[in-house]
């Protein structure tokens, strides 16, 4: 949303397929990716994502469709004169080098001269953190510290746009939340478009000024982090992205919403028939009696500042998820009969059409 519409597209991408035998990795995206952004393409293994980003490098050729930097197509570079850097998952550092002679590489390469090199590299590996390793070989470095060099020697060339294959798919979970951020201020600072690939989608909510959702080579949703999240286009995406629950029911014609002979009307309504509610936990109320859906408490989940309260009910296939305050919670039992409220402006109804086992 950030003025995107202001901007020109960096990088677009026309209709582009890519068929391996009679198999399409990817089927007919279109996408445009501004200057400037952090862009994420998201999807589970195997949806396509590294397909598109090879191709964007020049590794792979689109069956067809076209994909353009700046207004002009691609098609006819070769992978070294686009003005663009792909880093790999495995970072491929050069094991024989030190850390500035695997920045220096590439520059050197270019045939830049030995002063601007110099330059460029102590300036990167200061922005990077990296001025005291400068001199360690890659094999006295740690996953961190080696994904860190990466990152620096594709940083070094300046590249108009940077792509990143699954970056912080080696590291533990700790690290990975601190190079998120790392990864978001470099990019900041570098003024340089990222995109970046991930199965992960916590950390492309974490990470992206909007994101792209693959499945089975097609885009389902475009849209900043807060706009999938709110607003998933159908009920994969909204599976997919953060937790989600789903209640089964029917749309009324007169807009509401109706499972087990609870109703309501939502915020987004589908077309009268079967249909799916989609529903975050923190949009679910829960109290001992009076209005609302029952059911009954299967589990309880403390997560610190909240709880999840698994709730089973006769609508859902598996048990209804609320978040309430930790402190809130304190005085459930498993087994106790509850009612379930919903926030009827957040839920959002699909259509189940072919049937309702239609979210995963
Ligand atoms: N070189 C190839 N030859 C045949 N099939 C491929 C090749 N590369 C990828 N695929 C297939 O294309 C699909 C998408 O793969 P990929 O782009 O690697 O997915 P992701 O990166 O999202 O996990 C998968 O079904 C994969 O098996
Ligand atoms: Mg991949």
């Amino acid at each position: 949303m950030t003025g995107s519409m202001t901007k020109k597209p960096l990088l677009t991408i026309k209709n582009v397929t890519k068929k391996f035998g009679p198999i399409a990795a990817v089927d007919g995206i279109d996408l445009d990716i501004y200057e400037n952004e952090f862009f994420a393409l998201l999807g589970p293994s195997g949806c396509g994502k590294t397909t598109l980003l090879r191709m964007i490098a020049g590794f792979e050729f689109p069956t067809s469709g076209a994909i353009l930097l700046s207004g002009q197509d691609i098609a006819p570079l070769p992978p070294e004169k686009r003005p663009l850097n792909l880093m790999f998952q495995s970072y491929a550092l050069f094991p024989h080098m030190t850390v500035r002679q695997n920045l220096a590489y590439g520059l050197e390469v270019e045939r830049l001269d030995k002063a601007e090199i110099r330059r460029r590299v102590d300036e990167t590996l200061a922005s990077t953190d990296l001025s005291e390793l400068a001199e360690r070989k890659p094999e006295q470095l740690s996953g961190g510290q080696k994904q860190r060099v990466a990152l620096a020697r594709a940083l070094v060339k300046k590249p108009k746009l940077l792509l990143l294959d699954e970056p912080l798919g080696a590291l533990d979970k700790k690290l990975r939340e601190r190079m998120q951020l790392e990864l978001k201020r470099l990019q900041h600072e570098a003024g340089i478009t990222f995109v970046i690939v991930t199965h992960d989608q916590e950390e492309a909510l974490v990470m992206a000024d909007r994101m792209a959702i693959l499945k089975s080579g097609r885009l389902l949703q475009v849209g900043s982090p807060e706009e999938v999240y709110e607003a998933p286009s159908d009920p994969f995406v909204a599976n997919f992205i953060g937790i989600m629950n789903f209640l089964k029911g029917r749309m009324e014609t007169d807009g509401a919403f109706t499972a087990e002979g609870h109703s309501l009307l939502p915020g987004a309504p589908a077309k009268a028939g079967l249909a799916l509610l989609a529903v975050r936990p923190e949009h679910v109320t829960l109290s001992a009696d009076g209005e609302g859906l029952a059911g009954v408490i299967s589990d309880i989940a403390y997560h610190g500042l909240d709880r999840v309260v698994h709730v089973r009910t006769a609508a859902s296939d598996g048990p209804v998820q609320v978040r309430v305050k930790a402190d809130e919670g304190r005085g459930l039992d498993i087994g106790s009969p509850v009612r379930l409220a919903f926030n009827a402006a957040k839920c959002r109804v699909f259509a189940a059409e072919g049937g309702l086992a239609a979210q995963s």
